[in-house]
């Protein structure tokens, strides 16, 4: 038995260090499957051929592909589930849908899910050639790109996170810290601040690396969903369930997973995940049998745990067994430092993606950005420069370039006076003083210089409102 399977695997490493690529099949009119597997091994791939969807998704557990085209409609599975579990699987594989006459918009659907193309049935033999060989190409150069771009970070950053403030500098050495421990992690801080991108900092610099980055968006999910979601399900497990299913835990297994809005995660499925950490087991939806599994935990949220725990809305023994360590992302609003530097980065990757000779933005521009409070902190400041870039007929940006809203906010800074009735002076001032500094980068000289005042009256009030 032992041989066999040895031998099955040199059969397949030979196979595929031979061949061009490895290429799975997923069709279940076998004619089709078996005609268009022997024009792509005639031009030097190796190819599997599964006959239903189900082979398809058990094909994908076995073996490592390079590209799986997959047909759409099957009598017994979805091809979009095979593209899931493909790229769940191994994410630079290239996916091709195949679709008959009148199912466009699946194959518009496949493709918002990570299809790189579609070719219609009956196959032309020269497009079915082409159409592989530069599905394969576009996924090697990503691959390149990716790695490129790893090893640039090694040099000079980490995930390309930017930020030189002091408290993005703290965070990111943190993250450095412990990237190659296994704890877990829980990243707080809110919408848009960069928490996604510090997870996948830490997963690519930890030991798991080579293992994949498991998302999974506790928010977006109902209770039972989350469950067979995390922890797969068995075939006829509740209906709908026509598949056996492996769960986010599974696919993490040596890798790590990633538990977004883990706030939102309802407190049912609190329970079973905290049994699950301590037992280091998982049991599928409708199984009785427990699976070993080795994962890394990487959570993410903008909500307050600690007030949830006090509305009872949250685990305490699960939220001290996610924050073993915690990396806090500040709002852009308290770090206007960065704001330079991470306008820099982007107008020059906006730039170059849209082939606009942008160099730079006039002074105006960046005191204004500076000054704006960002509620949608890094993404919104993104967006904000990929508008101006787009819109822009100069090589420089302008304040007119702004979109409506930030130029509308900048226009109207003049203090609202009617809503300031009953408010005490003393939070007025406060408030005039924190907003002025956050407006000129922290500057106290150009503060003191705006308020009219001295720079040790300043410093005075600062320490007075604590705001140092
Ligand atoms: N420090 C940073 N340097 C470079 N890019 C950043 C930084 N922070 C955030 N971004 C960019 O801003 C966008 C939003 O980041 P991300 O998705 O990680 O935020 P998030 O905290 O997960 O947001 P949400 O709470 O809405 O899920 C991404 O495009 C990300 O690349
Ligand atoms: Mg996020």
């Amino acid at each position: 038995m032992i041989a066999e399977t040895r031998k099955d695997i040199e059969k397949i490493e030979k196979s595929v260090s031979e061949s061009k690529g490895a290429i799975l099949i997923v069709d279940d009119d076998s004619n089709h499957a078996e005609g268009t597997k022997d024009v792509l091994e005639s031009v030097g791939y190796s190819c599997d051929l599964a006959t239903s969807g189900k082979a398809g998704l058990e094909a994908l557990r076995k073996r490592q592909y390079d590209l799986v085209l997959t047909d759409l409609v099957m009598s017994d599975a979805d091809g979009l589930e095979i593209l899931r579990e493909a790229q769940q699987i191994n994410p630079f594989v290239a996916l091709i849908v195949l679709t008959g006459h009148g199912t466009i918009e699946t194959a518009v659907e496949a493709l918002k899910r990570g299809a790189i193309d579609y070719l219609v049935k009956p196959i032309n033999i020269e497009a079915l050639r082409v159409r592989v060989e530069k599905a394969l190409e576009r996924q090697e150069l990503k691959r390149i790109n990716l790695d490129l771009e790893k090893r640039l970070d090694q040099k000079f950053g980490f995930g390309g996170i930017i930020g030189n403030s002091e408290a993005m500098r703290q965070a990111i050495e943190l993250s450095k810290q412990i990237a190659e421990t296994d704890v877990s992690v829980l990243i707080t801080g809110e919408n848009g601040t960069g928490k996604e991108l510090v997870a996948r900092a830490i997963h690519e610099n930890s030991l798991r690396k080579k293992r994949p980055l498991v998302p999974l968006n506790c928010a977006a999910l109902s209770p039972q969903l989350v469950e067979s979601e995390l922890f797969g399900h068995e075939k006829g497990a509740f209906t709908g369930a026509n598949f056996q299913k492996k769960g986010r835990f599974e696919f993490a297994h040596n890798g790590t997973l990633f538990l977004d809005e883990v706030g939102d995660m309802p407190i049912e499925t609190q329970v079973k995940l905290l049994r699950v950490l301590e037992d280091g087991e998982v049991i599928r939806v409708g199984s009785n049998e427990s699976i070993r599994v080795n994962v890394r935990l990487i959570s993410a949220t903008n909500r307050d745990l600690e007030k949830l725990i006090k509305e009872g809305k949250f685990r305490e023994d699960l939220y001290y067994r996610l924050k073993v360590v915690t990396v806090h992302l500040p709002p852009l609003r308290e770090r206007p430092q960065d704001i330079p530097l991470l306008v820099d980065t982007f107008i020059k990757g906006f730039a170059h993606a849209y082939k606009k000779p942008i160099t730079g933005l006039k002074g105006d521009v960046l005191n204004t950005l500076m000054g704006y409070a960002w509620p949608g902190n890094v993404r919104e400041l993104k967006h904000v420069i990929e508008h101006m870039v787009v819109v822009s007929r100069d090589p420089v940006l302008k304040l007119e370039n702004l979109p409506q809203s930030l130029y509308r906010a900048e226009r109207r800074s003049a203090p609202d006076v009617p809503s300031l009735v009953g408010t005490p002076l003393r939070d007025v001032e406060k408030e005039l003083i924190r907003s002025t500094l956050t407006h000129v980068g922290g500057n106290r000289y150009e503060a003191a210089k705006m308020l009219k005042i001295g720079e040790r009256t300043l410093y005075r009030k600062l320490k007075k409102y604590q705001l140092t």
